[in-house]
């Protein structure tokens, strides 16, 4: 395990390596039933939760999730929407045209979510008819930022979110790196995958790390939390 005492920016093969579609859709279904083994979506599941206890959502909720990839996290949250009987607006927003495609052929008809092809610091203006989303999520994306990065993402997070937001990300320890190595080096799973996987552990964050880039974003009253098993998660609900 090298040492993890600072963020390592070893670039992940998923940003850097072009694949053909279906190549890429593979390693996109992979790493949605690493997140379903992972208990991926309880974290955020529960932080909505929290949001509509404080803000009961009278007229429906519509959420962002920035870097949906293969929109794993947004069908279970249409899911829980149903279930509670909130009528949600959402919206999948990759950079990757080719997450927005596999996202939008793994959604049934009648969930309510569009898949847009984007950079999640230059959305289209018109994502909601022009108004903005109560709620912005992300899940394993901000990992994929640099520092500056990361920051930036936090000051458009508060810019923009009525209501609140969500970072859904690694705590970045020995564990769950050396963990990561042994088991997606022997699983059947996508390249990208193998080799991403620990990177995005070096890559991700210490509770500490989260602290500072709040208070250089300028957001007072966001909680950093942890999740089981060693998700790192930082929650804002105003
Ligand atoms: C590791 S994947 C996570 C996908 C999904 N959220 C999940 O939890 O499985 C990171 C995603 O972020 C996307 N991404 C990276 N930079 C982005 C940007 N600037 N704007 C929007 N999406 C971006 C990538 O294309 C990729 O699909």
């Amino acid at each position: 395990v090298p040492d993890l005492s600072d963020r390592r920016l070893v670039p992940e093969l998923m940003d850097t390596e072009p694949a053909p579609y279906e190549d890429f859709r593979t390693c996109l279904r992979h790493l949605a039933a690493a997140n379903r083994a992972s208990l991926a979506y309880r974290p955020t599941l529960a932080f909505l939760g929290r949001l509509t206890g404080r803000h009961p959502p009278r007229d429906g909720l519509r959420i962002l999730d920035a870097g949906s990839g293969y929109g794993d996290m947004l069908r279970r949250i249409a899911a829980w929407g149903a279930g509670r009987g909130i009528a949600l607006d959402l919206v999948g927003l990759d950079l990757n045209p080719w997450s927005a495609r596999a996202a939008a052929e793994a959604t049934p008809p009648g969930v309510p979510v569009r898949w847009v092809a984007a950079d999640a610091f230059d959305p289209p203006a018109d994502l909601f008819g022009g108004r903005p989303p109560d709620v912005v999520l992300s899940a394993l994306f901000a990992h994929h930022l640099d520092d500056a990065g990361v920051v930036r993402f936090l000051r458009t997070m508060e810019g923009t979110a009525r209501l609140g937001w969500f970072v859904n990300d690694l705590h970045r320890a020995r564990v769950p790196h050396a963990a990561l190595r042994a088991v997606f080096g022997v699983l059947p799973v996508h390249r990208f995958v193998r080799h991403d996987g620990p990177v995005s552990v070096a890559r991700a964050f210490r509770p500490a790390d989260w602290r500072r880039y709040l208070d250089e974003a300028g957001v007072a009253d966001a909680r950093v939390l942890r999740a089981f098993p060693y998700r790192l998660c930082v929650e804002r609900i105003r």
